[in-house]
């Protein structure tokens, strides 16, 4: 029997990893690209359900950094106009895009309940992780 994990179970594993490591880091997951679709969908993560399982590109945090192509730290999610909330806890967030061939393919995104967490410590370890992703994807 072929018992190597998938794709989806070693990005629920990174989520779980994070999550459990990092105080500030509440929710955890990946949102990819919906095929040929200007969408993201969400993937694996650990934290609150989500009732925004599809998010169209440009929308949110989440649809910026789809078109953007760059890291988006918001310290306070009540100064963000095009913000999509999930959760009335969620104080900030950070996304980081995932890049497979230079072509941005998703990311992770990562709530937090604390206000103003993210450092650039962070986003240097989080684009790591995202490099990481690309290389089993
Ligand atoms: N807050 C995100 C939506 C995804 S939830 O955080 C899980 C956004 O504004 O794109």
């Amino acid at each position: 029997a072929n018992t190597s994990k998938s794709v989806d179970e070693r990005l629920l594993n990174i989520c779980e990893i994070l999550e459990a490591n990092v105080s500030y880091y509440n929710w955890v997951g990946f949102y990819f690209r919906n095929g040929d679709k200007e969408e993201l969908k969400l993937g694996p993560y650990v934290g609150e359900p989500t009732d925004h399982t599809i998010i169209p590109f440009g929308k949110g945090i989440c649809g910026q950094v789809a078109v953007s192509n760059q890291n988006f730290v918001v310290p306070d999610v009540t100064a963000q106009d095009n913000y999509i909330a999930c959760s009335i806890t969620v104080k900030a967030e950070i996304v980081i895009p995932v890049f497979v061939n230079g072509e941005n393919i998703g990311q992770i995104d990562i709530d937090s309940n604390t206000p103003d967490p993210f450092t650039e410590a962070d986003e240097r370890f989080l684009e790591f992780v995202c490099a990481q992703v690309a290389s089993i994807l």
